[in-house]
């Protein structure tokens, strides 16, 4: 199977061919959606909440992120593997955002590495890319800025349009390969992705992106509760794991697990 590349995004741009992106942890995700034909896989910071259970994506760690692209990366033969940067691993400085970004390449093998920021970030961009690991940038609602944001709230709304817009332009600029973009409005993320070279990447941005991305917990409806107004849920994983864990309980309960067909003969 051939690797999907950088170049294939922008040609799928450029030829109107959409395409979904989806979250990915684990070596059955990854190997199930590389399978399906999903041709980026993203180990997003989300693995924060969806994987290790704290309640936002703020402390996750890079020592805590690696194994799950390693884990990714062995099992993902065609898709295209992106590396989300955790708060506080690339802010500081470009260099900083380059060491990060090399042990996510090297020790994790990612094809290309994500980060949250627009203009701010150009510098880390430029940087990145010139030193040859791809950029996936993250504009919008950026939850690893939960708390400078005030809260989870749509950006670029009214006065705030012209600064997204900005924010797009200087991540295309500075060399990132795509751009995701997280709860804008649909018409603002319109505008963007037609601006832009490179493909936008939507979460909660309307269906005029070149992309839509989801977090397979929520697309397969694993996480229970609640959730955004963005997400759609394909199946009910919930329900389903919640039955079988009980009929398996049930069962041992019961005697009738294990079987005389699970059983070894003497
Ligand atoms: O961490 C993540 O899952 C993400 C996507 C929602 C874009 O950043
Ligand atoms: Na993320």
């Amino acid at each position: 199977v051939k690797r999907v590349r950088t170049h294939h995004l922008q040609q799928w741009k450029a030829d109107g061919h959409r395409w979904g992106m989806l979250t990915a942890y684990d070596q059955y995700m990854a190997g199930a959606f590389d399978a399906a034909g999903i041709p980026v896989l993203l180990v997003g910071d989300s693995a924060a909440n969806n994987v290790y259970g704290y309640e936002s994506s703020l402390p996750v760690t890079v020592d805590e992120l690696l194994p799950l692209v390693r884990a990714v990366t062995r099992s993902a033969h065609r898709a295209l593997v992106v590396a989300d940067l955790p708060f506080g691993s690339y802010q500081r400085s470009p260099e900083q955002a380059y060491d990060t970004a090399v042990r996510f390449m090297k020790e994790g093998r990612a094809h290309a590495v994500k980060l949250e920021g627009g203009a701010e970030m150009a510098p880390q961009i430029e940087l990145l890319t010139k030193g040859g690991v791809p950029v996936m940038a993250h504009i919008g609602f950026t939850p690893q800025s939960e708390h400078a944001l005030g809260g989870y709230r749509v950006q670029g709304r009214g006065e705030t349009a012209d600064r997204l817009m900005q924010d797009a332009i200087a991540v295309q600029e500075a060399g990132a390969f795509g751009v995701v973009m997280e709860m804008v409005p649909g018409p603002i993320a319109a505008d963007i992705t037609q601006k832009l070279r490179i493909p936008t990447i939507g979460i909660g941005a309307g269906p005029e992106c070149d992309a839509q991305v989801l977090v397979w917990q929520d697309m397969l409806g694993l996480r229970t509760g609640r959730a955004p107004r963005f997400v759609k849920r394909y199946a009910d994983l919930h329900t389903i794991v919640d039955g079988a864990a009980k009929e398996f309980a049930a069962d041992v309960a019961a005697g009738t697990f294990p079987g005389p067909e699970h059983t070894f003969d003497s």
